[in-house]
């Protein structure tokens, strides 16, 4: 075989209007390339120095996640790094990237989410009582506000107190102050022009990683730190391979990651869900009925469904270290290249009638890993992704089995953005038209 080693197609437009189409109308933007070019092409943003290629294929998806040593493109560290810190495992590439995974990996794991069902339904009861009845409101920010709740207490361990609500309200703030468009937009021309690309958001972040660190020594004083199972706990008792631990600075770095990376992830991932049941009452109905059998089976194919046809984070690229070779596809090492998740997601050879929300296909059938690939993949596959699912979970099975709720508006949301998520633009406005009281807690 000969291999031509040029890049895919570009979109004909200026890189500043493709800039703008990704920003603000992305699923339209890949979809028009798609249909024009194909399962490959190459986009160029602003402010970056090569031009981007989204792969959409299985077969590419898979080569670029199975290659180890593939980096990460610039992009990440480039609009992330002045919030999370240099040591972030979000940003770490080769061998420390690695042992901080092996590291951070093991609270996340299977089993260990059971410890947290219960902060996250207690917190999820309190949400549910505190909601309006008879009265619209987003419930994406209620989402958000659950979320949030969750990282403070199971991550982060912060007891109940005055210092979980200055941090609730510091991190409130900060998350809101980058998490536009506009604002994202902001940072990336800062950054050209050579300007500090916090600007005025770095005053509140020094805030934050005051109250971050007056957390850590707080928690190194517990005697029961070792037993704790709080995830910065599990993070201050763990050893690298060679003995060494996390120091406070990456302590801070790794908590700012978890938040960032989980909070208005997992949120948004929620609030879609609830679009698309609300707007399908069979399928709501039938999660209904195995809800109150006490089945999850249906509930998570409903979340695989609702992860594949709105997923949360759109790319989740990588700088290639060997050339990446496919039956259709060659590019150089060198290349940026990633996946573009929503496309994966929608290609009628994987997914029959790909724009339809069937969670039946997933029931009884464990999604395809590279057909299916919300939380990315391979060694930089989302560590939270355990925990995410459990999450929505708990919190779909409470709010599900407790409220009538519906949608005003029939139609579904348009999608807008915030930080690096794809999220409904009007937040999901619902009605609550009923609430059960909640479950009494089984007697011991
Ligand atoms: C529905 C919710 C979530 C979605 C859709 C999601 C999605 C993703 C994606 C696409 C990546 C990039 C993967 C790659 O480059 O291949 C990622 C990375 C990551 N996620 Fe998540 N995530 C979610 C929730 C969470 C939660 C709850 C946490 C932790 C509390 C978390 C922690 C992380 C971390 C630490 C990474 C970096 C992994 C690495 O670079 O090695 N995520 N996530």
């Amino acid at each position: 075989m000969i291999m031509v080693m040029t890049l895919p197609p570009k979109p004909s437009q200026s890189p500043l209007m493709q800039t703008l189409g990704w920003t603000f109308r992305p699923l339209a933007f890949m979809d028009r390339n798609r249909k024009a070019i194909g399962d490959a092409f190459s986009v160029r943003f602003v402010g970056f120095e090569r031009p981007m290629v989204l792969v959409s294929h299985p077969e590419a998806v898979k080569a670029l996640y199975t290659e180890r040593r593939n980096g990460l493109p610039p992009g990440r560290a480039f609009s992330l790094e002045p919030i999370l810190g240099r040591r972030s495992v979000l940003l770490l590439e080769g061998e420390e990237h690695l042992a901080r995974r092996r590291l951070m990996l093991p609270p996340f794991h299977g089993e260990r989410m059971r410890s947290y069902e219960g902060v996250v339904a207690e917190i999820v009861t309190a949400e549910i009582d505190s909601w309006p009845l008879g009265r619209e409101f987003p419930i994406h920010a209620r989402m958000q506000a659950v979320t949030l709740e969750v990282i403070l207490r199971a991550v982060f361990g912060v007891a109940e107190g005055p210092r979980l609500e200055r941090l609730r309200m510091l991190l409130r703030d900060v998350l809101a102050d980058t998490g536009s468009a506009a604002a994202q937009l902001r940072l990336l021309f800062a950054r050209r022009r050579g300007r500090d690309p916090l600007g005025p958001v770095r005053a509140r972040l020094t805030q934050v990683d005051e109250a971050l660190f007056a957390e850590i020594a707080e928690h190194r004083l517990r005697p029961d730190l070792q037993r704790r199972d709080d995830i910065l706990s599990m993070l201050m008792t763990a050893r690298f391979e060679d003995s060494s631990e996390m120091d406070d600075q990456e302590l801070r770095d790794q908590l700012m990651t978890l938040l960032l990376a989980g909070h208005e992830t997992t949120a948004t991932a929620l609030a879609w869900t609830f679009d698309l049941l609300l707007r399908h009452p069979t399928e709501l109905g039938r999660l209904r009925d195995s809800l109150a059998n006490g089945e999850e089976e249906y509930l998570k194919a409903t979340i695989a469904e609702a992860l594949r046809l709105r997923p949360v984070v759109p790319l989740a690229g990588r700088r290639l270290a060997e050339d990446l070779v496919t039956e259709r596809l060659v590019l150089p090492a060198g290349t940026d290249v990633t996946a573009a998740i929503w496309l994966t997601h929608t290609r009628p050879e994987s997914y029959p009638d790909p724009l339809a929300f069937r969670p039946e296909r997933f029931l009884g059938q464990a999604p395809d890993t590279y057909a299916w690939i919300p939380f990315g993949g391979g060694v930089r596959r989302c560590l939270g992704a355990a925990f995410a699912e459990f999450e929505m979970r708990i919190v779909l099975r409470e709010v599900l089995t407790r409220c009538e709720l519906r949608k005003v508006d029939p139609r579904p949301e348009r999608t807008g953005r915030r930080n690096i998520t794809l999220s409904p633009r009007a937040g999901t406005p619902v009605v609550i038209d009923a609430r059960r009281p909640a479950r009494e807690p089984a007697l011991a």
